[in-house]
């Protein structure tokens, strides 16, 4: 039988703003007070992993070992059929500024540029179809791990629209929907996301 979570604290192993604050939403019903990784000054591991599993787990471990406390981490990322997959697990490394010598941060603008540019190479009738993708790994300080992936399909829009969550939302188009995720309410976005739908299968299995 899977190991159950009690009601107490959570360390969300993130230190990406639009994913705590999705998370600590989703998991807002379930008697959980999160905490993030960053607010208790614990170390972002480099994610080393080659998939989206083998990174939430060494980010999950690296804050349950290191607070003591269950830690959940989220690894997720842009599959474009076009690319291969690509960008995949290098997601949010596309968007590293990395000719602004000494200016940490991410360019979310240059990130989809760049995906468009690579779709655009392949000519007007290019397959446009993407999924996100989410796996979550929730780890106890002990080293036990539990894994639960969420995919939501779509389609990849240009240009950008909306301002609303993050990263590449405002490229991204779901299944049947006429908005991105970035034109989209929170609660509306959480109803079909990738995260929500790992998610479902988490609270299903641990609460
Ligand atoms: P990582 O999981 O920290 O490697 O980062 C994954 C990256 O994928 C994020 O930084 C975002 O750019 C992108 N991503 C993941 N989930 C979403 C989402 O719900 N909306 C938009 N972008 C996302």
């Amino acid at each position: 039988m899977t190991r159950k979570l009690t009601p107490g604290h959570l360390v969300i192993a993130s230190h990406n703003e639009g994913k705590v604050r999705e998370i600590t939403a989703l998991l807002g019903p379930h008697g959980i007070e999160p905490v993030s990784a960053g607010s208790l000054g614990l170390p972002e591991p480099d994610e080393t992993g080659t998939t989206f599993a083998q990174n939430a787990a060494l980010k999950a471990l690296a804050s349950a070992t290191a607070s003591g406390l269950p830690a959940l981490a989220d690894d997720s990322g842009l599959e474009v059929a076009a690319l291969g997959g690509r960008p995949g697990v290098y997601t949010a490394d596309w968007a590293e500024r990395q000719w602004f010598e000494g200016e940490p941060g991410r360019d979310w603008y240059m990130a989809m540029g760049k995906v468009e540019g690579l779709l655009a190479q392949q000519g007007p009738a290019v397959d446009r179809s993407a999924a996100f993708v989410c796996t979550l790994c929730l780890a106890w300080p002990d080293g036990e791990t539990v894994l639960f992936e969420g995919r939501a399909e779509g389609s990849l829009v240009w240009p950008p629209r909306g301002t609303m969550g993050f990263g590449y939302d405002p490229v991204f188009q779901p299944r049947n929907a006429a908005l991105t995720f970035a034109q989209m309410e929170p609660a509306a976005k959480h109803a079909i996301s990738h995260r929500a739908k790992a998610f479902e299968k988490l609270v299903a299995a641990l609460f």
